[in-house]
């Protein structure tokens, strides 16, 4: 006979009926612009396609509405920067954590090349074709790892190569910058793969033996015209009629910016070290809890950074538990706290973990599936695990460095497993009223046709809810 598993979710329903008052549904804020698509057409934002990340509107909104005047922001998962952008844009003072080399390249190019000389760069663009053309001797930039070995056509390659060692001729600092990063976001445009969530798909017409269905990424672009038409866009962007910073501060002219901070690490080390009641606003988007695997999916533009297969896979591991592939990090935890003399904070974090009956439930639920066989992976207990300690220490730091009355926004998904839905949104919230947060609004996005607030009504039995959540500090 098949062993199944009677689940009543007691205490998540609990939960949900405790924490059901603040969930609404917010029609105004669409998955739009809770995405990356709202930051397609915009200026400066569209430099680089960093799916994951949320738009430049939807800071601007939260920051509008709840805060009379900027101050000190904070982003701990900082990304490609829209909260810190953003942010500056408005006059706040945007400090940001990101442990990705990738986030941080592109941040601090975007800081770095602010006030570059356009006429230079103009002229540099000009006349690229013909110098990058002059380089015979050249040298192999790209050093590639078993994942990304052979991702672009041969002749793509060589001409990457070239290009690289043209950009390093360049004394120019700043357009040397440029032209490096315009490269690097036309990588997988370039190449015979397609960012996939958990892989690279590769394309049929790549040397790889490839296994299974077909894929066709349709047309992949030249190297040239790829680079020259990035190059084009960052200098529409970068000229002054173009650029809507420029033009802010022309309407404003007693708003000068304030330079971003960039913090390259990971957010588990760095809020530790991070000043008590110093942020006035905290806007982020972690990773979600469903195995998305950021350094395979940026491994091009990992390895055009000049990590190797041991930088790449401490990074893997290095990272908030989100793949089926993380470790435990609860030993590091405690080392990391013990060093900096904050042991009962640590003691604190595990107690209110510890003390979350719908997390106590999920875990169980999870290890019953397990021990079932009814989860496709059987480390996802451990990552899901994983995840919520993780985020509960980073909940608990956020807490401590917001000013009283100070906000944090965060956007997440829920997830499912095993046909079991996990609610992210209350478990994290109940983390956050542990450690000084009150829960003001959980805003739910809109989803497909039919879906109504009454539906919210019972726990699990809808499509699983995707929310920005708005904590206020007591
Ligand atoms: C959902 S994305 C944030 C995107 C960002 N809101 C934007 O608009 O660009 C989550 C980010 O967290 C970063 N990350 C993952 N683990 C981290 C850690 N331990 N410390 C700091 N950043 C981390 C990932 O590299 C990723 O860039």
């Amino acid at each position: 006979m098949i062993e199944t598993l009677e689940i009543f979710p007691t205490e998540r329903q609990l939960l949900f009926d405790r924490l059901n008052n603040k969930l609404e549904t917010a029609f105004n804020l669409n998955r739009k612009v809770v995405s990356f698509q709202a930051n397609k057409e915009e200026p400066l934002y569209r430099w680089f396609k960093y799916k994951e990340g949320f738009s430049s509107t939807l800071v601007k909104y939260f920051l509008s509405e709840y805060a009379p005047k900027p101050g000190k922001l904070l982003d701990p998962f900082a990304g490609a920067g829209t909260t810190l952008f953003a942010g500056q844009e408005l006059g706040w003072q945007a400090e940001g954590i990101e442990l990705l080399p990738v986030g941080s390249f592109v941040m601090e190019t975007r800081d770095a090349i602010n006030d570059i000389e356009i006429e230079k760069l103009k002229q540099v663009a000009k006349n690229l074709w013909k110098e990058v053309d002059k380089i015979k001797k050249y040298k192999n930039e790209i050093v590639h790892i078993s994942i990304t070995k052979d991702a672009f056509p041969e002749e793509t390659e060589i001409l990457l190569n070239k290009y690289l060692t043209y950009c390093k001729k360049i004394k120019d600092i700043k357009i040397q910058t440029v032209l490096k990063f315009a490269a690097f976001t036309i990588l997988e445009q370039i190449s015979y793969t397609r960012k996939d969530g958990q892989y690279l798909r590769w394309d049929y017409r790549s040397k790889r033996d490839l296994s299974g269905k077909q894929f066709d990424k349709g047309k992949i672009l030249s190297f040239v015209d790829a680079v020259t038409h990035k190059l084009q866009q960052i200098i529409d962007d970068l000229s002054p009629n173009q650029n809507i910073s420029l033009f802010e501060q022309f309407e404003n002219p007693n708003r000068k910016k304030k330079p971003v901070k960039i913090i390259s690490g990971s957010c588990l080390d760095e809020l530790p070290k991070m000043k008590s009641n110093y942020f006035d606003f905290i806007i982020t988007s972690p990773p979600y809890c469903n195995r998305y695997d950021y350094t395979r999916t940026y491994a091009l533009e990992l390895v055009y950074l000049g990590n190797n297969n041991d930088q790449v896979r401490n990074l893997r591991q290095t990272m908030l538990s989100c793949t089926v592939e993380n470790k435990e990090k609860v030993d590091y935890l405690k080392n990391t706290y013990t060093k900096i003399g904050k042991i009962d904070q640590f003691e604190k974090v595990m107690r209110v973990y510890n003390n979350s009956l719908a997390m106590t439930e999920v875990n169980y639920m999870l290890d019953e599936l397990n021990r079932l066989e009814k989860l496709n992976n059987s480390n996802i207990a451990r990552m899901v695990k994983n995840y919520f300690l993780e985020m509960c220490f980073v909940i608990s730091e956020m807490a401590r460095v917001t000013k009283s009355t100070g906000y944090c926004v965060m956007v997440n998904d829920n997830v499912r497993y095993g046909g079991e839905e996990i609610p992210v949104d209350l478990i994290l919230s109940d983390f956050a009223e542990n450690f000084g947060f009150e829960i003001k609004k959980i805003f739910v996005l809109p989803k497909g046709k039919g879906n109504s607030s009454q539906q919210m009504g019972s726990f699990g039995r809808t499509e699983v809810r995707k929310c920005v959540y708005l904590w206020q500090k007591k």
